[in-house]
């Protein structure tokens, strides 16, 4: 199994290239299930959830041809409608297939994907969506069997707030039979992102970015080139790399719009921030001061976010409480960053992060994609060496990870 090896104590500086968003691109990716013809989709990030996707749709049938970050999928023909457990136990988001396959071909089968990590995450809301639009959907053995011989509009109010629960429904609205209004839809910029390549294949939606969703049901769609947006989280974890380590960054293709709440916090903790349309300039001068925050859905601070801040929050200046209120067992990194010499203690869904001088280089285990990035950070800023293990997960969400940090005077490389 690989590891990565940091020696920590550089200050992170330089300017680096933010990649296309794991969480736009993959429903993006979804949405070629739609159309008969070609979808050309760029800035695709090399990520492997990317490659989980692409070997799931095209198992399904889906022609798919690739030139670096540019990808074109064609699905004239769906011969597989399954979505096997194999698959959807490594990467939830294959649940994202199970709208566009019912809506394009009226059948899918696609296992339940059963917890993780981080929490329960049921996927009950996808499921009432889609009868509300008029499939028959069983459970058996494991796996959603849904059928529609056309699915229908219908006005359906979330019960949660959801995203891929948003973007499967807002996929199998585009092609059913009247209009469909998702009340109480998430925010996130990435079904923005995803609506807005509905749109350039022919989609009628209204109401982007805002939490009523309006579809207008068309006969088909037809293919499109559509941009994936810059990777917020990415973006965000490059940023409090720079701000723990004291050090000076400049992120390009990026997009600071997407991201208020977080900027927002690096100020609260004493970064100073310049940004323009697609670039940002985050300078530390001096230690941070510790910030609370509560994660919620966006705009507010996002649950991705929350392991890297508490990096920052671990060696800030006084005590800092951090909630979690998206899933309820998002603290797997602090035993791991206590092993590092952090000070904190969880009740509940809240962690109080009392700032200490310094962490130290430790052997510490990677649990999920994001506390895998939150012990890269802590490595980057530790006395010493930093072992960590299982950075698989790391590379699920992170593109060419060491090799950016690496640029940017972090002195880390991967040992098998
Ligand atoms: N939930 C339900 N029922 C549902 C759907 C969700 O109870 O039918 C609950 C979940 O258990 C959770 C909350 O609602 O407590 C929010 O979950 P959501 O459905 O919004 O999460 P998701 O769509 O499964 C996406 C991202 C996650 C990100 C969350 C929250 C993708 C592919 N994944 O997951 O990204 O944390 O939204 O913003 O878009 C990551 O990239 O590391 C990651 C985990």
């Amino acid at each position: 199994m690989q590891k990565l090896i940091i020696q920590g104590g550089m200050p992170i500086y330089g300017e680096v290239r933010i990649s296309g968003a794991k969480n736009a691109a993959l429903p993006i990716l979804c949405a070629s299930l739609l159309t008969a013809d070609m979808l050309t989709i760029e800035n695709v990030p090399y990520l492997n959830d990317v490659i989980t996707m692409l070997n799931l749709l095209g198992q399904m049938g889906v022609g798919i041809e690739t030139e670096k970050e540019r990808m074109t999928l064609t699905a004239a023909h769906l011969n597989h409608l399954i979505a096997p457990y194999e698959m959807v136990k490594t990467m939830r988001a294959a649940i994202l297939v199970l709208g566009p396959m019912l809506a394009r071909a009226g059948a899918a089968k696609v296992s339940l994907p059963g917890g993780c990590a981080i929490g329960l995450r049921p996927v009950d809301q996808h499921i009432k969506g889609l009868q509300a639009m008029g499939a028959e959907i069983e459970i058996e053995h494991g796996y959603i069997h849904a059928k529609a011989r056309r699915l229908s509009g219908a006005h359906i109010v979330m019960d949660i707030v959801t995203v891929t629960g948003t973007e499967n429904l807002m996929m199998a609205a585009t092609l059913a039979d009247g209009t469909t209004i998702i009340e109480n839809a998430a925010r996130e910029p990435e079904i923005s992102d995803l609506a807005n390549c509905l749109i350039a294949m022919g989609a009628k939606i209204h109401g982007v970015g805002s939490d009523i969703i309006t579809i207008e049901g068309v006969e088909t769609l037809h293919g499109a080139t559509y941009r994936v947006m810059p990777d917020r989280i990415e973006t965000g974890t490059f940023l409090i790399a720079a701000a723990a380590s004291g050090g000076e960054i400049y992120l390009k293709e990026t997009r600071p719009d997407t991201l208020d709440a977080v900027l927002d916090k690096l100020m609260e903790a004493g970064a100073a921030i310049e940004s323009g349309p697609d670039w940002i300039r985050l300078k530390m001068k001096h230690a941070p001061k510790s910030v609370n925050l509560r994660t919620a859905p966006y705009p507010a601070f996002p649950t991705d976010m929350q392991a890297q801040f508490m990096v920052l929050n671990s060696v800030a200046t006084g005590t800092a409480i951090i909630t979690e209120t998206i899933f309820e067992n998002r603290f797997m990194h602090v035993q791991e960053l206590k092993r590092m010499n952090a000070d904190i203690k969880v009740e509940g869904n809240a962690a109080i992060v009392c700032g200490v001088a310094a962490l130290d280089g430790a052997a510490v285990m990677a649990t999920d994609l994001r506390a895998s990035a939150s012990l890269v950070l802590a490595g980057l800023i530790a006395r010493g060496e930093t072992v960590i293990d299982r950075i698989y997960h790391l590379d699920r969400g992170y593109e060419f990870i060491e090799q950016k940090l690496s640029m940017l005077g972090a002195r880390i490389r991967r040992a098998t």
